[in-house]
């Protein structure tokens, strides 16, 4: 009865459907009960459906909630579902994660990985986040994966050079011919959560470089969207899409918020 009543999975998202279109995902964090988990999906579906992909990434034991919530209104396509992390393993003796398959099955069509804060509390290494990208490409999930450096690296001068890290580790695992089916969410960890967003000219130098690093590695570069996150806000956002290589943003705080979320959504055309 539950199975039924879920839903099941939906189609995952094609690469060829992507093209750059703007992405404006939330993440809601560690964030919700189940009455204001229901009154902030109540607030989306009743919002005017910006131009842009919406997508929302609520804590696994809301999923359930959120996509049944969607599927009620008849907004399950309109507003994407995505959790926040996910096992690199098949399934099993894993304590406390989810499967990709799970995450499948629960309607998502994307997931978060190596979002910052999994890197800082639970020691996701560069080849974790990899492995974990790989497990999603192998069921459907479309990755959206996190970068960015430390407040500490952008001082001393080593920026750069962590992004490439990142995104090496990448390179040598993920296909060529799969650079088209994850998404990258550039997010300097001394923006997130601060209220200091980067300006747009600091976040398009780190944007060029990540686009120009897919055009290297990938046939596909026109599929992968960059997005920028930290600190984005209903009146940063107009400013940060303008520039050539921000394709969408990554909301934190803000997208708990159905007017800020929707305003940002709006920005991003
Ligand atoms: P804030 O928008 O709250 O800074 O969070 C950004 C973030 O970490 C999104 O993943």
């Amino acid at each position: 009865r539950f199975a039924a009543a879920l839903a099941g999975p939906l189609e995952s998202v094609s690469s060829g459907d992507i093209m750059r279109r703007p992405l404006v995902a939330g993440n809601w964090k560690m964030n919700g009960t189940v009455t204001s988990v229901d009154a902030l999906v109540t607030g989306l579906v009743s919002a005017d459906s910006p131009s842009c992909e919406l997508l929302v990434c609520p804590p696994s034991v809301f999923l359930a909630q959120v996509r049944a919530g969607l599927s009620v209104a008849g907004h399950e396509e309109e507003i994407g579902l995505g959790a926040q992390d996910v096992s690199q393993h098949e399934s099993g003796a894993f304590t406390g994660e989810n499967s990709a398959d799970m995450l499948v099955e629960f309607g998502c069509r994307y997931v978060l990985i190596g979002h910052s804060e999994r890197r800082q509390y639970h020691g996701e290494s560069d080849e974790a986040v990899a492995a974990k990208v790989e497990r999603c490409l192998a069921v459907g999930l479309r990755p959206i994966v996190c970068i960015g450096e430390t407040l500490e690296q952008r001082r001393n001068g080593s920026m750069l050079a962590i992004i490439a890290q990142q995104l090496g580790a990448l390179a040598q695992t993920v296909a060529r011919e799969d650079w088209g089916r994850f998404d990258i969410a550039y997010e300097p960890v001394w923006a997130i959560g601060t209220g200091e967003s980067a300006s747009p000219e600091q976040a398009q130098e780190v944007h060029a470089m990540v686009r120009s690093t897919i055009t290297d590695h990938g046939d596909s570069e026109d599929c992968t969207r960059i997005l920028y996150g930290g600190s984005v806000n209903d009146d940063n956002a107009k400013a940060l899409f303008e520039m050539a290589d921000i394709d969408g943003a990554l909301v934190g705080g803000a997208s708990l918020n159905v007017q800020s979320f929707i305003s940002i959504a709006e920005s991003a055309g």
